[in-house]
């Protein structure tokens, strides 16, 4: 009985599956063949291997990877003879030629295949930045709009017995209408950034789940098992060892079982960073996971771990390598940058201004680090427009999905820095509603800007206070206007009975730069900077944490000041090449005091 239905099953998903991306719940647990590694590339600035001299798409463009066979065969390209570099890894970093290019780069990855029956293939990225077509053998597999979320298309039907290939033309131009927009400070890196696979599944797999504890409950775990097919009376289990849990259910007819088990979890927090086992079988699927369980909450004016009040001891981090720079792609660099942050005493993390490589959200929850994550909505966003909604909501959604079972993760930001009108607050509202909608137990925030300042006081009024849970602005008083001596007697505003947050404040400093602490660029500038700040803000009531901007110097095109900058934003307290600042410190003995 059961074979045979699952061969209905499979005839049913066989139609349904082509209609729907996969969530693929933490891939990494999954049956996968890796992609990463050497990758020819072919650099086309006019987009000559996708457009005819008319403009017009091509039938027969790079993407056949086609081969001059006789002597009078005309083909303009070789993806063999051409370059190489690999991947995961931005191209600005890998090839001179290619440090400030903006356009179109072609990659192409041979691999063999061996087909295996009942089984699908779904092709995976972690992320490409920032718009990609995808071929495999010739055949277009998909495209994606976003640069820094995973996705993945079915290539079961595409994939050939043995010897195949896949071709990506990956483009990083900045458009108006693009999330992010044209303007913002950070490197443009583009490619295909982070890991790229093959994942077997079942014709029917267990596609998406979900286990925590429910909203202000410590003592059960819910969630879901989700089929990738709206099968019903599937068996699914649920076993979690460490908690003395084995449970099995039947999906409904959407193919999902839901639950909600009576148990005492050890609840997960910087200081015991403790996370479960946890394993979830069904449809001849298993996938293994390691789940924290912990409780995020605002009461007044105070932020609670766990029903105790905390203090968002944090640092702003961009997702850039140490010592080499580039896009991250190793766990390793993860490290590297969150122990730096664990040195300073942090128990928090802001993931700035877009959602991080899974290996950082994850090492930052096996170090006992919180983390903020954002979407890209940065700046002059086009609010007016509604495919750029459409974009910045589905990376919200591929953020949230991705990262659901992150215990570490304790914030979702919508936004940075957005310039206030009725465009910008009705889509950010939208935004803050889907958070709502789709995660109860997180905090909702975003990088407000101050908006009012008189009478030597600063004031944080902006529409969306009223749908966030914290009050989070950036602020550089000392930097951009005013000097670090006005910090001494300068007064806030912040009319909401809610924490505040600042999410960013800070200086730049030219490590090994020394002068007395008015010379701006030495680092005595930016420690003074930072002292005051820090007294300034801790004096103020509803003070529930900070993120300074930032914790490593990063590449940026608008940082041009030569034999200072020269394209990085100085506003590090550890340079480049790992060397800490005289900020460093000050930062370090404040949160000794918290
Ligand atoms: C802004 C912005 C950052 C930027 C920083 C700066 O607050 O959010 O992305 O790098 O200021 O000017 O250094």
């Amino acid at each position: 009985m059961k074979k045979i239905t699952l061969c209905i099953l499979s005839v049913l998903l066989f139609f349904w599956q082509g209609f729907s991306n996969p969530v693929l719940q933490n891939v990494y647990a999954r049956r996968t063949v890796t992609l990463n590694g050497t990758w020819n590339y072919i650099v086309d600035p006019l987009d000559n291997g996708y457009y005819d001299y008319r403009r017009q798409p091509l039938k027969n463009g790079f993407f056949e990877n086609r081969k001059a066979q006789a002597p009078g065969d005309l083909v303009e390209y070789n993806f063999d003879r051409d370059a190489t570099m690999t991947i995961p890894g931005d191209w600005n970093t890998q090839d001179d030629r290619l440090f400030f290019y903006e356009g179109t780069v072609w990659f192409k990855k041979d691999f063999t295949y061996t087909a295996k029956s009942g089984k699908r293939v779904f092709l995976y990225f972690g992320a490409v930045n920032y718009t990609c077509n995808v071929w495999v053998n010739g055949k277009e597999a998909g495209s994606h709009e976003g640069g820094f979320t995973p996705f993945a298309f079915d290539v079961t039907d595409i994939l050939q017995e043995g010897d195949n290939f896949v071709i990506v033309r990956a483009n990083n131009e900045r458009k108006p209408e693009n999330v992010p927009t044209l303007n913002f400070d950070w490197w443009n890196y583009g490619g295909i950034t982070r890991d790229v696979m093959l994942v077997e599944t079942p014709e029917i797999f267990i596609d998406d789940y979900l286990v925590q504890l429910p909203k202000g409950v410590n003592d059960a775990v819910e969630g879901y098992i989700r089929l990738n097919s709206p099968a019903a009376g599937i068996n699914v289990r649920l076993q979690i060892p460490g908690l003395g849990i084995d449970r099995q259910f039947f999906t409904n007819e959407k193919g999902e079982a839901t639950f909600r088990i009576g148990a005492k979890p050890d609840l997960w927090s910087p200081e015991s960073p403790y996370l479960y086992q946890v394993k979830v079988t069904g449809a001849g699927d298993t996938l293994l996971d390691r789940i924290g369980f912990r409780n995020i909450a605002t009461e007044g004016k105070s932020i609670l771990l766990n029903g105790e009040k905390i203090f968002l001891k944090g640092i702003s981090i961009h997702d850039e390598a140490p010592f080499r720079q580039g896009r991250i792609i190793s766990r390793e660099e993860c490290r590297i940058l969150l122990g730096w942050a664990k040195e300073l005493g942090c128990n928090f993390v802001r993931l700035a201004h877009y959602p991080h490589n899974e290996h950082m959200v994850r090492t930052a929850e096996e170090m006992g680090l919180m983390v903020w994550s954002e979407i890209p909505v940065y700046w002059t966003i086009r609010f007016d427009n509604p495919p750029t909604f459409e974009n910045a909501s589905a990376q919200l959604r591929a953020m949230m999905e991705r990262d659901k079972n992150r215990c570490a993760v304790v914030v979702w930001s919508v936004a940075n820095e957005t310039p206030h009108s009725p465009a910008r607050d009705a889509f950010l509202e939208n935004l803050a509603k889907q958070v709502r909608d789709n995660d109860n137990t997180r905090l909702l925030s975003m990088a407000m800007e101050v908006s009012g300042f008189s009478d030597n006081t600063n004031k944080v009024e902006d529409y969306m206070s009223r749908f966030v849970d914290i009050i989070s602005f950036n602020h550089y008083l000392g930097w951009y206007g005013g000097t670090p001596q006005d910090c001494k007697t300068r007064q806030w505003y912040i009319p909401y009975d809610k924490p505040f947050f600042v999410s960013e404040f800070g200086a730049g400093a030219l490590q090994g730069y020394h002068g007395d602490p008015g010379q701006r660029w030495t680092e005595e500038y930016q420690a003074e900077l930072y002292k005051n700040t820090l007294e300034m803000f801790d004096r103020v009531e509803g003070f529930a944490g900070t993120s300074p901007w930032i914790l490593m110097d990063f590449r940026s095109p608008r940082r041009q000041l030569p034999y200072i900058q020269d394209f990085f934003n100085r506003k590090g307290l550890v340079s480049e090449k790992g060397v800490k600042k005289a900020a460093f410190y000050v930062l370090k003995d404040f949160y000794l005091t918290k």
